[in-house]
């Protein structure tokens, strides 16, 4: 980044299951040099170490249904805490709900931080399904492919850092229609709840991913004058 000052980035990144938001969160905490926080990746990494969380979570993750709004924000908030986060953010998956948005609010409020903006990744019901029923994930950097979209150089290993890739429980095509189900009911709100406060921005995500990060980068030149 060329602004050098004491900046400080709180970004979400809003969108469907499959909207994108993994893959650009991911080229975006590089290209800003700061972490991005996955809750369904806090999540998954609870459920692989078998914490008392991780078996919250799994029974809801499982059916395609949120995790209760107390744990996810506790969990996202002490998170945020953590020293890398001291210049910002990217958020990928929280908020999901209204009150997680308004715990937010209050939770930057008191460290005397606020959203900087919210990119939201607006793609077709019909691309979603597809994209999540052929993705393969890395389990050690998160990066994300796709069978016939995004292959990786050499099948079941990552691009990035060479170890395996896996496919997530929740892909199943059933859970996929339960959770766009879960999005349209729960999280399709939030894009009025930030849009009244002049915070959304809102992006083709149906593109190519080097577009749709060239339209994410561009938002961030002229609405925030960074990049
Ligand atoms: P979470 O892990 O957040 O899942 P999600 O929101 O359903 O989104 P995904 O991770 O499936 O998709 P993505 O937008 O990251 O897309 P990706 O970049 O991978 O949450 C999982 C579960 O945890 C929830 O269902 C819930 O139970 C729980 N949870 C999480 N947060 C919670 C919260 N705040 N409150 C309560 N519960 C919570 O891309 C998808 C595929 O498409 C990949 O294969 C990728 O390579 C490909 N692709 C990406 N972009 C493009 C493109 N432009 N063109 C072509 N292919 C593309
Ligand atoms: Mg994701």
């Amino acid at each position: 980044m060329s602004n050098q000052g004491m900046w400080s980035l709180y970004l979400i990144l809003l969108g469907g299951p499959g909207a994108g938001k993994g893959t650009q969160g991911q080229m975006l905490s590089t290209y800003l040099g700061i972490p991005r926080i996955s809750s369904g990746d806090l999540f998954r990494e609870h459920i692989h170490s078998r914490t008392d969380l991780g078996r919250l979570a799994q029974s809801f993750i499982e059916q395609g249904a949120l995790v209760p709004d107390d744990i996810t924000i506790s969990m996202v908030m002490d998170r945020l805490d953590r020293p890398d986060c001291r210049r910002g953010t990217i958020l990928d998956g929280f908020p999901r709900t209204v009150p997680q948005a308004e715990a937010l609010d209050d939770e930057l409020r008191r460290r005397a931080k606020q959203i900087s903006l919210v990119l939201d990744l607006q793609v077709a019901f019909q691309i979603l399904i597809e994209r999540l029923t052929g993705r393969w994930l890395c389990r050690v950097c998160g990066a994300s492919f796709h069978t016939k979209l995004r292959p990786p150089a050499m099948a079941g290993i990552c691009d990035f850092c060479g170890n395996t890739l896996f496919q997530r429980e929740d892909d199943h095509p059933e859970t996929v229609v339960q959770r766009l189900e879960v999005y349209s009911h729960q999280t399709e709100p939030l894009r009025q709840f930030y849009a009244q406060v002049g915070l959304l921005h809102v992006v083709d995500g149906g593109q190519s991913v080097e577009e749709v990060q060239r339209d994410l980068i561009q938002a961030l030149k002229t609405r925030l004058g960074v990049g």
